[in-house]
């Protein structure tokens, strides 16, 4: 496996363009199985997570072209209805295809998913809110299988607003017969970006955005071309690296009212943020001041910022409190920030995070995604060099982050494997 080696102290300064958004592009691409013909997604990013959602597309017969970040989706000839346990164990939310499949379809197979270790991630209101729409399942072999032999319209209340639930019934309701009505929704922005697709393809869709989403079913849905917003996970990711090596960096087509609360937690730490037509400009001069944050659903503090928050906090001036309410189990890396010297405990879904003047370096491991952000953020503050593992966790997320670290200034490189890589399945 290959290694990431950063040695801490050098600050950031300078502008990087933050991409597009993961979240957003993985279900603009699925959006595109409900049309006939060829879809065209621009700013997608090239990390693992989109490779592995274009490999489940052409199982499922869709060709998919690369032209640097747009991507080309022909689903002329999709009548797949399988996504093999190998891609889904990669990725869990391949169970994204599931409303699109069963709409086009009548019918999916997919494998139960695996995806990151940040806790229990259950699917049951995906599949009662397409039950109530008509769908039946049933398991076998380690896959779920689904049938309908028409979706209807259905008025879901949403115990927990769930992004990947409202986009999987958003997905089925636009085709199904009749008004479906969706309560409790997520309303994060990367739901309004696929609604706004799908809207383009032809689809009636009110209130995406708010908790209440209403849409009346109808079709056949034409091909879009949309562009994904920028990814608000990432530019927060790099925000707090300023912050880390009190750098000065320009967060180039960051989008500031996607990341209010956040932003505003920034500033309660110490950094000036100036957002303008460009992006946002964050600044850093100082040691960071402990603060309590506390994660939700959108427009809450994200839950995909709260790893990367602690590894700033794990350096400031105090005693801070984090409240993580998204997910179980999304303390797992804090014994790998407590190897570089931070001092967290954590009691259930609380973590008391006592700052440190100065963390040093150790050999770490990326435990997921945002947890392997937050160990590069916490080496980029450190004493000495960092030598951070498991790098696949970090590729599902974040494009050449080490390279454009380096352009920002960090001292920072990949060590690739003296050995060859053990097949990933
Ligand atoms: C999406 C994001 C992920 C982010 C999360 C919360 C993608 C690909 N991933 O994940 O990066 O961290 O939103 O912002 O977009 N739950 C259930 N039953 C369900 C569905 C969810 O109990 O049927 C629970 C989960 O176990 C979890 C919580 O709800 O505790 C949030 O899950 P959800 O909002 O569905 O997140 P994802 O769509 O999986």
């Amino acid at each position: 496996m290959d290694r990431l080696i950063v040695t801490g102290g050098r600050r950031l300064s300078g502008s990087v363009r933050i991409n597009g958004a993961k979240n957003s592009a993985l279900k603009l691409m699925a959006a595109a199985l409900l049309a006939e013909g060829e879809t065209r997604i621009e700013n997608v990013p090239r990390i693992m997570d989109c490779l592995t959602m274009a490999e489940v597309l052409e199982h499922l017969g869709a060709k998919v072209t690369w032209d640097d970040s747009t991507l080309a989706v022909d689903t002329t000839s999709a009548l797949g209805i399988e996504t093999p346990y190998e891609l889904v164990r990669r990725m869990r939310a391949s169970i994204i295809v599931l409303g699109p499949l069963l709409l086009r379809h009548g019918r999916a197979r997919v494998a139960m998913p695996g995806g990151c270790n940040i806790g229990s991630r259950q699917i049951d209101l995906h599949l009662r809110g397409l039950e109530s729409m008509g769908a039946e399942f049933s398991y076998e072999h380690g896959y779920l299988e689904a049938s309908a032999r028409s979706l209807s319209g259905a008025v879901i209340y949403l115990d927990y607003p769930s992004v990947g639930a409202t986009e999987n019934l958003l997905m089925a309701a636009v085709g199904a017969t009749g008004t479906t009505v969706i309560e409790n929704a997520a309303r994060e922005p990367e739901i309004q970006d696929l609604a706004a697709m799908l809207v383009e393809m032809g689809a009636k869709i009110d209130g995406a955005g708010t908790t209440t989403i209403e849409i009346e079913g109808g079709g056949p849905f034409g091909p879009a071309r949309r562009r994904v917003i920028a990814d608000r996970i990432e530019a927060g990711t790099f925000a707090i690296a300023a912050c880390a090596t009190r750098g000065d960096v320009l967060l180039r087509d960051a989008r500031a009212e996607h990341l209010d609360l956040f932003l505003a937690k920034l500033a309660d730490a110490g950094a000036e943020v100036h957002p303008s037509a460009e992006g946002v400009q964050i600044t850093m001069h100082s040691r960071p001041l402990a603060l309590d944050f506390v994660t939700l659903p959108y427009p809450g503090f994200p839950t995909d910022l709260q790893p990367q928050m602690l590894a700033l906090l794990a350096g400031a001036k105090g005693t801070s409190i984090a409240t993580e309410n998204v997910f179980e189990s999304r303390f797992m890396f804090v014994d790998e920030l407590n190897r570089m010297g931070a001092d967290i405990r954590t009691e259930g879904h609380h973590a008391v995070i006592r700052g440190v003047e100065r963390l040093s370096a150790a050999p770490v491991r990326a435990l997921d995604i945002r947890a392997g952000a937050a160990m590069v953020i916490a080496a980029l503050g450190a004493d000495g060099t960092t030598e951070i593992s498991d790098l696949h966790f970090l590729d599902r997320g974040y494009e050449d982050f080490e390279g454009r670290l380096a352009a920002l200034g960090a001292e920072v490189h990949r060590e690739p494997s003296m050995w060859p890589e053990a097949s990933s399945g």
